[in-house]
């Protein structure tokens, strides 16, 4: 899960490299590295950190040239030091190498090259391919990466350059992103589209297998058995102006603010709640299929997962379909029963995850009909899977995902009703009055922003307490999960997302009046009963923020710090109740001074197991 970004062309390679570098930051920051090819001799820089601490060390115009890759790292082997970061090279300095993913039988080669006689510089999986790319080269770059990715086993996107033909990149894929981007006279490579778009829209997202030989004015791909692969250039429609900050302090707060857009984007042209329809034109099943659908099962990481939780609702209660979610990386090690009657979805916003790709592509072998809910055109899991469903978010640049979430439940919620639209177990009244609660989403989280500052307030109470409880119960209990850990991976406080039925079988044990604890407490079929767990924590001496319904005249009996939402059908509630639970966290972590948008040992793609 590190960033890749390469260069060919006239302009300065350095500055292009660093530029793109930056705009990866999100997939790791733990150190940086560039190499240059100048007057015949590889120059490499390496930093520990972010990219502004390399960007600070190096001389640029030392550095000019018209060739270089870079690198930002989130270790895997090896820790972060400036041994570790990349770019690696083989011991006669001739060939240098980027990489992100594992290669999984790296400690048998290192064993056999260093019988060879090889030194080793670094702890890293990654040097042993560059050292194997010089055992292999014989005045041909692009037949030593061939030979190599012979002997590896592992994933990888792979930017290779040579002292001894400066005129080109050599890079591969296999099992983790990478792109070549496409300009006039100049050729880039990266591993995620935001690094590119200040250069060029158009772009070829490689295949795996595919190993791509880039000139400034050429792109040549072919497999390992030297067949050529045609690979279409794709038109990027994203804007730059969306991965700015455009005005906000943090991408976080940029993100959360962006929500009534971007949830709208992803409904437009696919519900019209005056007729009742939902149309997910994308997801081309056939009745029959439909109607034979035994159980659906969701698998995701994280935020994704939380989302996932919620969809479950949606499936039972809309398509009446029995309906499984798992956390991806326990889905794929034990043995879920699996046949083409089960619709497995993935859910992810970068369509990257290591995790849930392999999810995926275990569903699919099993026969499976899989759809992946995806962010990112193009993306692995978009290519994997059998229908892809994209929610239209941009770019989501903050490590913490927060307008993902939203529009996965947007995108979710409106297959379900398509589902149970072309099940025909749903009436046309009741198909109005569900899309007409999603079509009035945007307008109601613009209205609850408007009094940010409210949340600001009660953040700035609580801040320094030392743990957080989150309680919901039924199809809320995933957004207090959510707020728990968006609360937790930016600001670092302890925080735990329950099932508020649950509280009084351990949890209650852990409240004082130093423990707040925020409470989604909406009207809903368990309102009652939700408000019972608030008396408990209240008897205990504990404090009780709470997420209330606009119109529910009883809520202020129940302490100071309440955050109202907007009124809603319960089962859209979760969009609305976590935008507070996201801006309280971001507030948080404001206050205690943390690196927002990167938070510590974290990365936004994560490509690895
Ligand atoms: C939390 C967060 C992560 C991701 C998870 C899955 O804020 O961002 O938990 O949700 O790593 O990522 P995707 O959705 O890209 O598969």
């Amino acid at each position: 899960m590190c960033g890749i970004v390469g260069y060919i062309g006239e302009k300065n390679a350095v500055d292009i490299v660093l530029d793109g570098l930056k705009k990866l930051e999100y997939r790791g920051y733990d150190s940086s590295g560039v190499a240059v090819i100048k007057d015949g001799r590889l120059q490499i820089r390496r930093s520990i950190g972010k990219i502004k601490n390399l960007e600070e060390s190096i001389d640029k115009n030392y550095l000019k040239a018209n060739i270089s890759i870079g690198h930002t790292r989130w270790a895997t082997h090896g820790k972060p030091s400036k041994e570790n970061a990349h770019p690696h090279t083989d011991s006669t300095k001739s060939i240098v190498i980027v990489h992100n993913g594992i290669i999984e039988n790296y400690a048998e080669l290192k064993s056999s090259l260093k019988e060879e006689g090889v030194e080793f510089k670094s702890e890293t999986d990654t040097e042993v391919i560059a050292h194997l790319i010089k055992k292999h080269y014989k005045n041909n770059l692009f037949f030593a990466v061939q030979e190599t990715l012979k002997e590896i086993i592992g994933s990888y996107a792979l930017g290779v350059i040579c002292k001894d033909e400066p005129n080109k990149i050599v890079c591969a894929r296999q099992d983790a992103s990478l792109i070549v981007g496409i300009g006039k006279g100049e050729n880039f490579l990266a591993s995620d589209i935001p690094a590119l778009l200040s250069y060029t829209r158009d772009m070829i997202f490689l295949e795996n297998g595919d190993i791509a030989e880039v000139t400034a004015n050429r792109v040549r791909i072919a497999d390992i058995e030297n067949n050529i692969k045609d690979r279409k250039v794709k038109n990027i429609k994203w804007d730059c102006v969306q991965i700015k900050k455009e005005g906000f302090k943090h991408f976080m707060l940029k993100e959360i603010y962006e929500q009534p857009r971007t949830i709208e984007d992803t409904f437009r042209g696919r519900i019209y709640p005056d007729e009742g329809r939902a149309y997910i034109e994308e997801v081309k099943l056939s009745k029959e299929y439909i109607k034979n659908i035994s159980n659906v099962y969701i698998v995701a990481c994280g935020t994704s997962y939380h989302s996932g939780l919620v969809s479950k609702f949606f499936f039972e209660n809309f398509a009446k379909m029995h309906t499984e979610v798992d956390i991806a990386s326990e889905f794929r090690y034990r043995e879920p029963i699996l046949n083409d009657r089960i619709l497995v979805i993935a859910i992810s916003q970068s369509g990257e995850t290591a995790d849930t790709l392999a999810a995926l592509s275990l569903a699919k072998s099993k026969g499976c009909i899989t759809l992946a809910v995806c962010n990112i055109i193009g993306s692995s899991m978009s290519r994997e899977a059998d229908y892809v469903l994209y929610t239209r978010c941009g770019p989501e640049i903050c490590v913490a995902s927060t307008k993902a979430f939203t529009g996965q439940i947007a995108a979710l919620y409106m297959l379900a009703l398509d589902l149970a639209r072309r099940k025909e177990n749903f009436s046309k009244e009741d198909l109005k009055r569900y899309l007409k609660e999603l079509w009035e989403v945007p307008a109601k989280i613009e209205n609850f922003l408007k009094q940010s500052e409210n949340v600001y307030k009660i953040a700035k109470k609580f801040a320094h307490k030392r743990g957080f409880l989150y309680l919901g119960r039924n199809i809320n209990y995933p957004v207090a999960l959510e707020g728990a850990l968006k609360l937790k991976e930016i600001s670092y406080i302890h925080a735990e997302g329950y099932a508020a039925g649950e509280m009084k079988h351990g949890p209650i044990a852990l409240i004082t009046d130093n423990m707040p604890v925020v409470v989604i407490a909406i009207k809903s079929r368990v309102y009652k009963k939700i408000i019972s767990n608030v008396e408990e924590v209240k008897a205990r001496g504990g404090t009780i923020i709470l997420i209330a319904s606009e119109s529910d005249k009883t809520a202020s009996d129940k302490g100071d710090n309440i955050i109202y939402i907007p009124d809603c059908d319960e089962l859209i509630s979760p969009i609305l109740s976590v935008i507070p639970l996201q801006l309280l966290s971001y507030y948080v972590a404001v206050i205690l001074g943390c690196d927002v948008d990167h938070p510590r040992n974290l990365a936004k793609s994560v490509t690895v197991e």
